[in-house]
């Protein structure tokens, strides 16, 4: 039987005859990451009944719908990443009828749940694993994974040269019922994350009855986690040469972006069809050119794919040209909005990245100049917010909070930072609790402490400090989402015109509406284009000229 927990959100962005399209062809998603968003309990962790009374924020702030990162069963070896129970919420999160809440009041104020499904592996402590373990060579379950005997004379060596994205060895060794060593596991993650075997069909149907288990239960959507790993090259082929693998890098792999990927979403699309009120899935594809991405969003794939490749952009005019129109040309011709992104849990928070001199990854620990940086970073997120398509804010931009790089390494979780021997994996820096108000304890966060601690200063960025002041950033992420949403010319499109500007400055124009970035550190004389719209700093307009400051962006309705 099919219940529907809560009711599905119906209506589309736009019923015009003859121009249906979907809710998520412009919408704005918000990312939460539960553990940092709101503690409801005061534990000091963040939780679904904290996320479920902010949601009065969120709608006020403008979005359009929230994708949360999972709150599953899960020992927490990478945040929750590793699923014990994908049909169960972890109780430091809650109980499903807490989700259940959530959901329903969401859907009462217009907002849509976009959940996050793990599909590429579990976590060590899910059932089918444990049992895999536990009975040994032979056991069926194995073969629901990747076990292989070692190389070498006693089986001593990991069956190829695969390396973990965190670190070290992709494969760890088993140890037999009989306390004897065994055959190895596959793990593109942490150790506590084995790789499913997608080649074995039960696989594939658990995945497609949790796609319902959590259609059934009213959501809108899933992000789809390293949607490019699920299905490895056949022999498991060595790979050649060592360093080969970075977090989240995007070259070619025998474990990534496999073509047999697609068979499987080509079946979820049938199923989330099958459901009333348009459901989603966006895919974290981490692929070597926007045209592989572009892959994953065929008319009857999956319906988004976040782009990296704009994340990854330098705060440098001719580069975020580049990249937004090969962004554009590649969703074009498979009919899918392009996405655009500038931070999410994984990464270094944008107003920190651009912080520092360009090409420094979206990882760093340079805490940078950080009047620069959030100078920039508002200017980019008004570059973002007017470009066609579909945007996600992560937790926390709208506030222009920083990375905190100075965490003290005893209390740092991310378990790349670990494996990589302090190199690599300085994730925890975006994932520190957002302050909601300028005092009390962890800042309004929830009523004990925070999991990871706050910086001194944090209560001066709060919701509470910002709410009405006209030059803070929370106040400009609510007066450009407000603008997007009544503006014609802003949200969905597949097209920019480009308009002429000086060496460093990008100015485009839509229906109605031009947007003028300025990516140097001085200051030009630019045409007005009509009214000011929305402006991510001081523009001064004299005539028919603007002088548009260094790092800004400004709006205009023609
Ligand atoms: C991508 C997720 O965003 C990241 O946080 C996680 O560590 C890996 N996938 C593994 O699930």
């Amino acid at each position: 039987m099919t219940q529907h927990l809560a009711a599905p959100l119906t209506g589309t962005s736009d019923d015009a005859p003859g121009h249906r399209h979907g809710w998520w062809q412009d919408a704005v998603i918000y990312q939460v990451y539960p553990r940092s968003f709101a503690d409801g309990n005061g534990d000091g962790m963040g939780d679904l009944d904290g996320v479920r009374r902010r949601l009065p924020y969120l709608r006020d702030l403008g979005v359009d719908a929230v994708w949360l990162s999972p709150f599953y069963a899960s020992p927490q070896a990478d945040a929750g990443y590793d699923v014990a129970d994908y049909r169960a919420i972890d109780p430091m999160f809650g109980t499903l009828l807490d989700a259940d809440a959530l959901i329903r009041d969401a859907h009462e104020l217009n907002l849509r749940v976009i959940v996050d499904l793990v599909p590429n592996h579990s976590s060590d402590a899910h059932e089918w694993f444990k049992r895999a373990l536990r009975e040994g060579p032979g056991s069926a379950l194995r073969e629901r994974y990747h076990f292989r005997p070692g190389k070498g004379a006693d089986g001593e060596l990991p069956p190829n040269d695969w390396e973990s994205i965190f670190g070290g060895p992709a494969w760890t060794r088993t140890t037999d019922p009989d306390g004897t060593p065994g055959d190895w596991y596959l793990h593109l993650f942490a150790p506590e994350q084995p790789d499913f075997n997608w080649d074995h069909p039960a696989v594939a149907d658990e995945f497609r009855s949790i796609l319902r288990f959590w259609l059934d239960m009213g959501v809108d959507g899933f992000r789809v986690d390293v949607a490019h790993g699920l299905v490895k090259a056949p022999g498991l082929p060595d790979i050649g040469g060592a360093g080969q693998l970075r977090l989240l890098g995007n070259d070619a792999m025998p474990f990534f972006d496999q073509d047999g990927v697609h068979e499987i979403y080509r079946q979820w699309r049938r199923i989330l069809d099958e459901y009333p009120g348009d459901r989603i899935a966006v895919a974290e594809a981490w692929t070597p050119t926007v045209e592989r991405t572009a892959n994953y969003v065929r008319p009857d794939e999956l319906h988004q794919a976040f782009n990296f490749q704009y994340l990854g952009t330098s705060w440098v005019g001719s580069e975020l040209r580049e990249v937004i129109d090969a962004s554009l040309a590649a969703m074009r011709p498979v009919g899918a909005p392009a996405t655009w992104v500038l931070s999410n849990h994984d990464v270094t928070r944008h107003a920190t990245r651009f912080a520092s001199p360009p090409g420094g990854g979206t990882q760093t620990r340079e805490a940078g100049d950080r009047t620069l940086g959030l100078r920039r970073a508002r200017a980019a997120t008004l570059l973002m917010l007017a470009l066609p398509g579909s945007a996600y804010v992560y937790q926390g931009e709208e506030l222009g909070l920083p990375d905190v790089t100075d965490l003290p390494d005893e209390a740092r979780q991310d378990p790349s930072y670990f494996r990589a021997d302090g190199q690599d994996g300085f994730r925890d820096g975006c994932r520190v609790p957002i302050p909601w108000t300028r005092e009390g304890s962890s800042y309004g966060f929830g009523g004990g402490g925070s999991w990871l601690p706050q910086p001194e200063g944090w209560g001066a960025l709060s919701v509470e400090a910002q709410t009405g002041d006209p030059g803070s950033t929370l106040e400009l992420y609510r007066a450009a989402l407000a603008a997007r949403k009544e503006h014609p010319g802003l949200g969905a499109g597949d097209a920019v015109e480009w308009l002429d500007a000086p060496e460093g400055v990008l100015a485009f124009a839509r229906p109605g509406f031009v947007c003028t970035v300025n990516t140097t550190g001085t200051a030009v004389r630019i045409p007005a284009h009509g009214r000011v719209l929305v402006a991510s700093g001081p523009v001064a307009v004299d005539g028919a000229e603007a002088e548009l400051p260094a790092d800004t962006t400004v709006w205009w309705t023609v």
